[in-house]
């Protein structure tokens, strides 16, 4: 079973404070949602396995780590896009992959319009990355995207989750790891997540 972490980072608060004030304009919003995704690739980056390595300093040779696998940053599109400068700074290699989804205002059900990934993506350490997980549809479609063309070892990284998101991910996809900077309290009758932080798209783009 995957594991749902909840990150508690005074940091982190801190900035989630930033983005759910609907006072914050379009440059700030963007900025912090991408210095988050910097702070959670940092506690994220513990889990992943690593090798030994011999490093030739100029007084002799050090035993190294580096990561062993890839890693491959799958944004969903748009709003994941905002995240991925900020994963950047910290795994500057990391390929990226899109899949490009939108929920359909009335039924909330994902539409897919793109998907293209990087060749190695097959056994990279793949982070799909959406700051918000709502009913959890688009991340259980563009998970089993993933898994369709054998991706193995997937993690999902949110900024703000709702309760049913978390529990649809997880039944949909149970070997997937889940984490979240922030856990709030329930769904809205539009899907939207409540106190959340608004229509993240449009607050990263300047769409409305
Ligand atoms: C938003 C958000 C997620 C999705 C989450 O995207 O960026 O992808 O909703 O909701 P869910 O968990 O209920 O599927 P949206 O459909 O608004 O598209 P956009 O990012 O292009 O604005
Ligand atoms: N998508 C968003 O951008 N915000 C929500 O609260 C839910 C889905």
């Amino acid at each position: 079973m995957g594991k749902v972490v909840v990150f508690d980072h005074p940091l982190m608060s801190q900035k989630l404070s930033i983005i759910r004030d609907e006072k914050t304009g379009t440059k700030d919003f963007r900025q912090t949602i991408n210095e988050i995704g910097t702070l959670m690739t940092y506690e994220i980056t513990r889990d992943m396995e690593t090798i030994e390595i011999d490093v030739k300093t100029p007084c002799g040779i050090a035993k190294c780590k580096q990561i062993k696998k890839e890693v491959v940053i799958v944004p969903i599109l748009r709003a994941g896009l905002g995240m991925v400068e900020g994963i950047h700074v910290l795994v500057p290699t990391a390929k990226v992959g899109h899949v490009g989804l939108y929920r359909n205002e009335k039924t909330l059900q994902p539409v897919e319009y793109y998907v293209k990934l990087p060749s190695c993506i097959t056994d990279a350490n793949v982070l799909v990355v959406d700051p918000m997980l709502a009913t959890g549809g688009s991340a259980i479609h563009a998970i089993s995207a993933l898994k369709k063309r054998n991706v193995k070892n997937i993690n999902f990284i949110g900024i703000v989750g709702a309760p049913e998101g978390v529990k649809a991910l997880q039944e949909a996809h149970p070997d997937v790891n889940i984490y979240l900077a922030a856990l709030d309290e329930k769904l809205n009758e539009k899907g939207y997540i409540v106190p959340g932080l608004g229509d993240c798209g449009d607050r990263l783009f300047g769409t409305k």
